[in-house]
Parts: structure tokens; sequence; C-alpha cells
């Protein structure tokens, strides 16, 4: 093996004239709005599970430091609700102003190890806890939701007006944290989801019926947020490429859906999948944790109905390497502005591809969770591919203090530390 050394990365790795192309584009810098990111990966919002009362924790802050120490380029906060009211759990952040000091401690630990950070904005809409939010969840049309054993009520023009300056405040605040971009959730079922999806947006009025109608609410809230972050303030967007429920969002609206998003001023799109009140896993794919869920689960009805009706209340699909990748095309296609891959992107070559077939850069989850320091292995050359195995248990771990890799921790239990092992002279 001939030995070259690129720029950016520290050990040798093997020259072949194509690997040497592909390997600096994804390890070169890349440009989001005029934001420089080191590299082309970036960490997707994986809920912690580590901000209970809906606070900025320590830990919280530990796991993204590790994130950035472990070479991603930018680390995403997870689901951070808008308002008080879009919360599915007690330990989710609602943005507020109390809070902007601790996250500022956040951006500034991420920044001292030279990553960018971004915060998820979103709103759980019908698929909040009435329990956590104390009043009745709102939605785009009224829908019982399985998983809270609750109806929401139909949002009224007054709420939709205040769900859209909520989506505006909050950016301005995430900007005055020292974020460098937000990320708008209107994926995964979530509120602006629940406008886009013809499963759960039966409205009669101008936010009904077509997509344009379906998708004026999302808009407007792009453009709310643009008034209050300004021109040089990227705005990400995770939306879905289809919702994985027959009366749901297909691929053909999706590349619809992104054309708006891309007219109402969204800087770069995530083109997800999945429905959390329904298809849970589909954006995930693999191994469905139902013991682990039961276990965790605080709630005696959910714990019940999950211990009797899991496996039938969520589907398991397999997991696939890029099994995002044939829709994400479709809308890369569909659109001028930077279209990042999600979903199963866990190996070097696929990654390079990823990259090289125009792909502005590549968001990753369990990787990184898996093993946070994976983004510097694959650089350095000792990995190229990660060993996350899609057992999906750290999904189940978020609910119980805190996201980790629990296949880690059994292997660490297992290994034994070298100073504790005796050897007996006899
Ligand atoms: C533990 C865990 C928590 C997640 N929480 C969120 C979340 O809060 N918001 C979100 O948009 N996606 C969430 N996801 C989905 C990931 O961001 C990503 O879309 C998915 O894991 C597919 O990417 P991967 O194959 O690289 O893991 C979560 C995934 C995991 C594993």
């Amino acid at each position: 093996m001939v030995c070259v050394y690129l720029p950016g990365r520290d050990k040798c790795i093997d020259n072949s004239f194509n690997k040497m192309k592909k390997s600096h584009s994804l390890f070169s810098s890349g440009n989001l709005l005029g934001l420089e990111l080191r590299n082309k990966i970036i960490r997707s919002g994986c809920f912690e599970g580590m901000s209970q009362g809906g606070d900025v924790t320590d830990k919280l802050i530990e796991h993204h430091r590790e994130v950035a120490a472990g070479g991603a380029a930018m680390t995403t906060v997870a689901y951070c609700s808008v308002s008080f009211d879009g919360r599915a759990f007690e330990n989710e952040i609602w943005m507020r102003k109390e809070i902007i000091p601790d996250l500022h401690k956040l951006t500034d630990t991420v920044h001292n190890e030279g990553a960018a950070a971004s915060i998820q904005l979103g709103h759980c809409g019908y698929f909040a806890s009435k329990k956590v939010i104390k009043k009745t969840p709102v939605g785009a049309s009224r829908k019982f939701n399985l998983f809270r054993l609750s109806y929401c009520r139909e949002m009224t023009k007054d709420d939709i007006e205040e769900k859209v300056e909520d989506f505006g405040r909050a950016a301005a605040m995430a900007k005055q944290a020292g974020f460098d971009a937000v990320e708008v959730h209107a994926g995964h079922g979530y509120l602006l989801s629940q406008f886009i999806s013809p499963y759960t947006n039966h409205r009669n009025d101008k936010y009904g019926g077509s997509v344009e109608n379906r998708m004026r609410f999302p808009v407007e809230i792009i453009k709310r947020i643009r008034k209050y972050v300004g021109n040089n303030f990227p705005i990400l967007v995770k939306m879905n490429q289809y919702d994985g429920i027959k009366d749901g969002l297909q691929i053909k609206e999706a590349v619809e859906v992104a054309k708006y998003f891309e007219k109402a001023g969204a800087d770069a799109l995530i083109p997800s999948c999945g429905f959390t009140s329904k298809t849970p896993f589909y954006m995930l794919r693999g191994n469905v944790p139902i013991k682990e869920m039961v276990s965790n689960q605080n709630d005696i009805f959910m714990k019940a109905g999950l211990t009797l009706f899991g496996k039938f209340m969520v589907e398991e699909v397999p997991f696939d390497k890029l099994f995002l990748a044939d829709g994400a095309r479709r809308i890369k296609d569909a659109v001028s502005i930077p279209v990042i891959y999600i979903g199963g992107a866990v190996s070097l070559t696929d990654m390079e591809n990823i990259i090289d077939e125009g792909f502005k850069f590549i968001q990753m989850g369990r990787a990184t969770i898996r093993d946070p320091q994976f983004v510097n292995k694959l650089k350095n050359g000792e990995v190229t591919e990660s060993d996350c195995d899609h057992c999906n248990r750290c999904v189940a771990a978020m609910d119980a203090g805190g996201v980790y890799c629990v296949t880690h921790k059994e292997e660490e239990r297992l290994t034994p530390n070298p100073n504790d092992i005796k050897f007996s002279t006899n």
C-alpha cells in the first residue's frame, strides 16, 4: 500500500485515485448559507431524554460535547417544543427566555470542540400529552391518538396564528442562545406533518384540502421564522418523504411539499419518513425493543397496552443501508436548495457515494449514539462502517434517564478491566 496524507486526514490511507477524490469531499468543509461546516457529517436530532422538567442539564451539554468532540461538523439538539403545550414528555425542553443562558452554555461547549450547533424546533400537536401540557392537545383536525388515549381539538385560526408566532419567537431565542441554525420539524407526524398529511388533515378551510392549502401553515411558519432570524441564518426543514400509512403522505406529494418549503425560504431539506403516533419505527428501521419499552413505561395503561398489543401497535420494518435514498433522490432532483441525506448512512463507501451524488450533507443518528467518536474514526481510517446493530434499545433508553448505546454498555460490562485481573501465585 502506498501512503498519502490528505488534508484533514491524520492517518495513512489507501490511495486509489477514486478514494482520494471521494474521501476528500466527505471530509472537506461544506457551506450552508454562509455557515462553514468542517465536514459533511451532521448528527441528526435524536431525542436525548436528558431534560428533566424541560431544563437544559449538564448531562445534555456533555452529550453534545461528546458528539462534537467525536468529529461531527454540527450536532442537533433534538426535539425542543416551541411552546409548553407542544410536549409529549415531561423531559422535553420548551423554548423560553429563562433557558437561553443554559442553551448558550451548550452552544459554547459545542463550539469549543470545533463543531456547529443546531436545534430542532417542533410541536407535537395531537401527539402531545394531556397529562404533561395540562390541557387538551391541538391538531390539524380532531383525532384520536392511540398512544395517548386522548382526542385533540381542531386548531382555530387564532391557534394557528399563535403557533406561527411561537415558531418565530423560538427561532429568535435559539439564535440568541448561540445556535448556528434551526431545524424545523415538519416530519414524523408532529404538528406541521399533521397539517401536511391527508391522514390527519381533514379541514375544510384554507388550511386543508389541496397540497397548497395543507402547506399554508408550514409555509407561514418558515416565513415568520425568517422574519425573526434574518436572511443569513440557516433554516433547515426535516420533512417526510412518506408517512408509512395508506392514507398518509406519499412521495409524489412530498416532492410538491419540498418545493413549497423551498419557495417559503427554507435553506435545506432533510427528507425522512414515518408517523410517530402510527408508524414510529419507520424512520429508524430494525428491531422494535418492545420488552425495554414496556419496562421503561411509567404510565400504567400504556404499560398494559404495550405488553398486550405492542407487536400490533408498533410495526417492525427491516433495516437497510441508505433506506431513504430513493425518495431523497427524487426530492433532491426537484429542488435547487441543498438536500441533506438521512437514514442508514453507516458505511464510508455509501457516504462518499451519497455526497458524490450531490447531497450537500449527511445526517447520522444511531452510528454516533453507538460511538460518539465514529466520525473521527472514519476520517482517520480506523473504521469503515458503524457496528450499530439497529437493536434500537437506545430508543427505549431515552425514556429511562437518557439515550445511550445499550449494546455498548453491555460490552463494557463483559470486558474485564485489566486492573481488576488478579494473578494467583499458587
Ligand atoms: C434514540 C433516537 C431518538 C430519536 N429522536 C428523534 C427526534 O427527537 N427527532 C427526530 O427528528 N428524529 C429522531 N430520531 C430519528 C433520527 O434523527 C434519524 O432520523 C433516524 O435514526 C435515522 O437515521 P440513522 O439511520 O442514521 O439512525 C431519533 C432516533 C433515535 C435512534
